[in-house]
């Protein structure tokens, strides 16, 4: 199914497939693009439970198409000259925040280049696979921008703050085998062997309760954030309001 310019959407059951589909300018990115990101968020099926994020041809995407910088393209991106600025950069940011939802698991399934844009749609994951020739890059500094897609948060939390301005502000570009040292990958594998692990990963994902996984998700994310006293009242809380849906839904299960 189409979802507007340059973006595929496929449900199958509980797995949504999205897929970036310019290759021949290696997925770059239009306010379009993010739009229709945000749509698919906000209308997925409620038993959608995995969302997989996937580039087509040889690069998983090369950031914002540069035509909108260089004021060449049919689109406009936000200018801060415009009053609307903050609202219409939120609008674009609504197209990565929601792969953050505890409902779902997202992953990004990536080969070749994630740069700028592209490198923080998969920061926006929850999980990333990378093929061998996988090269990301956060390049917005070296083009006079900031990260403003909601990369930062997530790539201080994964590197640290030290690597995250070595990285950013010297825009280099972090292979594969680097990105599984500083925790940027959780998997890299051949390029012929990425679509068989992604598919090892989503069956292994959705093996377990889908209530105890988005209940266990939203105590994860709580974490970094409470101390180990509050992190274990949220248990407990957690804990309690599972089991009570569960019994609420089977009277005869006991604990
Ligand atoms: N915007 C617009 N067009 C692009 C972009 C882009 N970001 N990236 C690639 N293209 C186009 C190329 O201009 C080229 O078009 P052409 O066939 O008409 O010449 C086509 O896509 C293929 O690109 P190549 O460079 O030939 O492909 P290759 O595989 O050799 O290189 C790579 C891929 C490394 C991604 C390279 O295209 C590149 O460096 N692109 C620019 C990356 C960039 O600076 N992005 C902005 C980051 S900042 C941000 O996202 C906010």
């Amino acid at each position: 199914m189409s979802q507007g310019p340059g973006l595929r959407l496929e449900i199958d059951g509980a797995v949504a497939n999205v897929t970036l589909a310019r290759p021949e300018r290696r997925n770059a990115m239009t306010p379009a693009v993010w739009h229709g990101l945000a749509d698919i968020g906000s209308n997925l099926p409620p038993e959608v439970r995995i969302v997989v994020l996937r580039g087509e041809g040889p690069s998983f995407c090369a950031g914002i198409d540069l035509n909108l910088l260089a004021g060449a393209s049919d689109e406009a991106v936000a200018s801060p000259a415009d009053p609307g600025f903050d609202q219409q950069v939120a609008g674009y940011q609504a197209g990565y925040l929601w792969l953050r939802d505890p409902s779902i698991v997202s992953i990004a399934a990536v080969q070749g280049h994630a740069i700028g844009a592209g490198f923080q749609l998969a920061l926006a994951c929850d999980l990333r696979i990378l093929a061998e020739d996988a090269k990301l890059c956060m390049k917005e500094p070296a083009l006079g921008l900031v990260p403003d897609l909601t990369g930062t948060k997530p790539l201080v939390d994964l590197v640290g703050l030290a690597r995250a301005i070595e990285l950013c502000l010297t825009a280099r570009t972090v292979t594969a085998a680097e990105a599984l040292l500083l925790r940027l990958a959780e998997l890299v594998v051949p390029a012929a062997e990425l679509n068989g692990a992604i598919d090892d990963l989503v069956s292994a994902l959705l093996s377990v309760d889908p209530a105890a996984a988005r209940a266990t998700k939203a105590l994860l994310q709580q974490a970094p954030a409470n101390t180990l006293a509050d992190q274990a009242a949220a248990e407990r809380r957690s804990q309690a309001e599972l089991l009570r849906s569960k019994l609420a839904n089977r009277p005869a299960l006991r604990r």
